[in-house]
């Protein structure tokens, strides 16, 4: 079943001078039971999207269905978790007072609440500021403090907008802990991102947006293979055997690293034979062969003329 199905939609955001467009026929579901990455860099329309599929904006075209129930139905969100691009609470009540308000909200009895807010709060690690006031809470206690606030309620939909920004690298850590743990639990995850390698290890599905178009939708092992520009293996040896090394066709030559180190970065998984046996014919020792990453824009740029 579909616990997210967008159709169609568009956004201008319109001013006196200027119009811009932030969405342009967006169309794409969510399964439930998935932890679905939707990725762009900024100025994508990811939070333009979020904002329609959360009836927070009107879009200018198509719907948005949540559960099978338009989203301008209050009933749509009644199941639903939402982290905003940038989280906001009232600056006097304390992070315990804000959950507990939170959950009052959702008709969470106060025992529930607390203990759920106890438990929350310790798996987060902010138990040493749970009674300080919310101004005094740094970007990342008050992100930390965002994504509790999402889940408090046990929802069975959840949509994140870059909920790992600001979060260090603990945070992050807990962040796709509790995540995957939801998600066995039953819970549909939407999250949005502009890191690659955030989206890489959580998700099973991922839609690509740029520029308010969908460029590709990708699987995970898709997304392993379009993250990868090549390997790059690091021998040691003497230079005349490197240099012969380098000689190999389509690969760009050897790098001397220091010394005796060298490198050969070959792009094609099909090379990968022939440089090893070479380097073993020419009696070098491989000291590692490590992956390269590819970075998001080189990632359009691959998408891109891949569609052309
Ligand atoms: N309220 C607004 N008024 C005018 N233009 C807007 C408004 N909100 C967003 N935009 C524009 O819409 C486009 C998409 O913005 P959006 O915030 O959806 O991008 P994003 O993918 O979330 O980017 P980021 O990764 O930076 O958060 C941008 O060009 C932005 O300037
Ligand atoms: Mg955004």
């Amino acid at each position: 079943m579909e616990a997210i199905k967008i159709e169609n939609i568009h956004k201008t955001f319109r001013s006196l001078k200027k119009k811009q467009k932030a969405v342009e026929g967006v169309s794409f579901c969510v399964d439930t039971g998935e932890i679905f990455g939707f990725l762009g860099p900024n100025g994508a329309g990811k939070s333009t999207t979020i904002k329609i599929i959360m009836d927070l904006i009107k879009t200018d075209e198509g719907k948005v269905l949540i559960n099978g129930i338009d989203s301008t139905d209050y009933r749509a969100r009644r199941n639903l978790g939402f982290l905003p691009e940038n989280p906001s609470f009232v600056e006097n009540l304390t992070g315990m007072e804000t959950l507990m308000f939170q959950a009052s909200m959702h008709n969470i009895q106060k025992r529930e609440a607390a203990d759920r807010a106890d438990k929350l709060i310790n798996l987060f690690e902010l138990s040493d500021s749970a009674d300080k006031q919310i101004r005094k809470y740094s970007k990342g206690m008050i992100q930390r403090l965002g994504i509790i606030a999402a889940i408090i309620h046990k929802p069975n939909i959840i949509i994140l907008d870059e909920p790992m920004s600001g979060l260090d690298p603990i945070g992050r850590y807990l962040f796709k802990k509790t995540i995957k743990r939801l998600n066995k639990e039953g819970a549909t995850i939407f999250f949005s991102s502009h890191i690659i390698s955030d989206i890489e290890d959580l998700c099973s599905n991922v839609v690509i947006l740029n520029k308010g178009k969908i460029i590709k939708t990708i699987s995970k092992d898709e997304m392993k293979y379009l993250s990868s520009a090549g390997y790059k293996i690091i021998f040691e040896g003497d230079a005349e055997s490197a240099a012969k090394a380098g000689k190999l066709s389509n690969i760009n030559g050897v790098e001397n690293l220091g010394e005796t180190l060298y490198a050969i970065t070959i792009k094609e998984a099909a090379l990968f034979a022939s440089v090893l046996e070479k380097l073993k014919e020419l009696d070098l020792k491989i000291i590692s062969i490590k992956p390269i990453g590819r970075d998001l824009e080189s990632i359009f740029i691959k998408l891109m003329r891949s569609e052309k």
